[in-house]
């Protein structure tokens, strides 16, 4: 496995190849935790590890350099997968100082026991020289927590941008050009969907100033590190946090007797239009994480459910509360369901989507146990309706 980034930079951190929940994202692929050393005339470790690999993460920056000898620890980001180990890491590097900026240092406090850590504070626009080469810091608030921050060494045109850019995604591979490009950039866009994306405001300014940088190369805290595709990444990035839709529509439901999914496939039936991407996701078969990425470059979403009880099924309120918490925006949509002798899925659904806020389109589509003739050509038509405001939306 190759992980030298530049002479005497090295990946040290560690791959989490059975991990298949990470705070309820699926991670079908698993995950890495990505640790940096710098050797120059100081050391610097860049981030850490989640707190089970503390040992693993010890033993490879031990192969190259005495722990007595790590003069740094730089904390990008305060969240337990990358500073777990630091309450081992900071008792075995007995010469280390914590470099943080003043929110990680607080968060820190509120996680471990830091009484008897040093610490160096930085700020947006401080540097530290380690010798040959400098650690210059940019603060990226709630990209995607408060404290979150990019290290940049000029000198290498290398930005340590933490959870910016990742993917999680386990592999031998480290560098973007050892893998298919199109698997990383899904994983990429996976991770952005589940962890970033309400925080699209943030990652447009944080994108406004790396573009102040020359960057080569991206060594990001999970997954791959960019150094073939860093231009694809950017954009895709840029793409994402603008809320940019494709001409995609998705008809996204849960069927109790086969007749929200008749009427879903005859929505998806009308979407399928040319130019039009249009996908059918029956929320029992798929997976939340899925759902959030394939929402998050759609432009118009039908979302559909039977009625249980007065009220929609329970794992389409599920994925609803999922994706408000995202605030994917920019979407067009509309409800619909069937129901029996009480009513309330779809009218609960359309509750729920003005409350995202999205475009509703047009009023609830429902069918009384089954859809008649006359509804399924209704659903037709809503599709059609789903696919124009679709390439309506993707032209701008
Ligand atoms: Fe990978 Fe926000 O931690």
């Amino acid at each position: 496995m190759n992980t030298t980034l530049r002479e005497r930079i090295d990946w040290v951190g560690c791959v989490d190849w059975t991990v298949r929940d990470f705070h309820s994202y699926d991670t079908e692929e698993g995950t890495t935790y990505n640790a940096y050393l710098i050797r120059d005339e100081k050391t610097a470790l860049i981030d850490t590890v989640k707190a089970p690999f503390a040992d693993e993460l010890l033993r490879n920056v031990a192969a190259l350099k005495p722990l007595s000898e790590i003069d740094l620890v730089v904390c990008n980001h305060a969240e337990p997968d990358h500073s777990g180990a630091l309450p081992r890491v900071m008792t075995a590097l007995p010469q280390a100082t914590l470099v943080c900026d003043k929110r990680c240092r607080a968060a820190l406090a509120q996680h471990f026991d830091t009484s008897s850590w040093r610490f160096q504070i930085v700020a947006e626009g401080d540097s530290l020289s380690l010798g040959r080469r400098t650690l210059a810091f940019v603060e990226t608030p709630m990209v995607h927590w408060p404290e979150s921050m990019f290290t940049y060494v000029p000198e290498e045109k290398l930005l340590f941008s933490m959870d910016a850019f990742g993917q999680h995604y386990a592999s031998s591979e480290r560098f973007d050009d050892e893998l298919p490009l199109g698997t990383i950039l899904d994983e990429a866009k996976a991770y952005y969907a589940n962890i970033v994306m309400p925080y699209g405001k943030q990652v447009v300014e944080c994108l406004a100033k790396a573009a102040e940088l020359e960057i080569e190369m991206i060594a990001t805290s999970h997954g791959l590190i960019w150094r073939s595709h860093v231009a694809d990444i950017v954009a895709a990035y840029r793409d994402w946090s603008a809320g940019r839709p494709k001409a995609k529509v998705l008809v996204i439901y849960d069927t109790m007797w086969q007749s929200t999914d008749e009427m879903a496939r005859a929505i998806l039936q009308g979407a399928s239009q040319p130019g039009v991407q249009a996908k059918l996701i029956n929320i029992r078969r798929s997976s939340l994480t899925r759902i959030a990425t394939e929402v998050l470059d759609a432009a118009a979403i039908a979302f559909g459910s039977a009625t249980l009880n007065r009220m929609m099924m329970p794992m389409a309120g599920a994925v609803l509360t999922y994706l408000k918490g995202l605030r994917p925006v920019d979407k067009a949509g509309f409800a619909f369901g069937s129901y029996g002798w009480g009513r309330g899925g779809p009218e609960a659904i359309e509750e729920w989507l003005q409350a995202m806020p999205w475009e509703i389109l047009r009023k609830p589509l429902k069918a009384q146990y089954r859809p008649t003739p006359e509804i399924i050509e209704e659903c037709l038509a809503a599709g059609r309706l789903l696919a124009d405001q679709a390439v309506r939306k993707a032209a701008g």
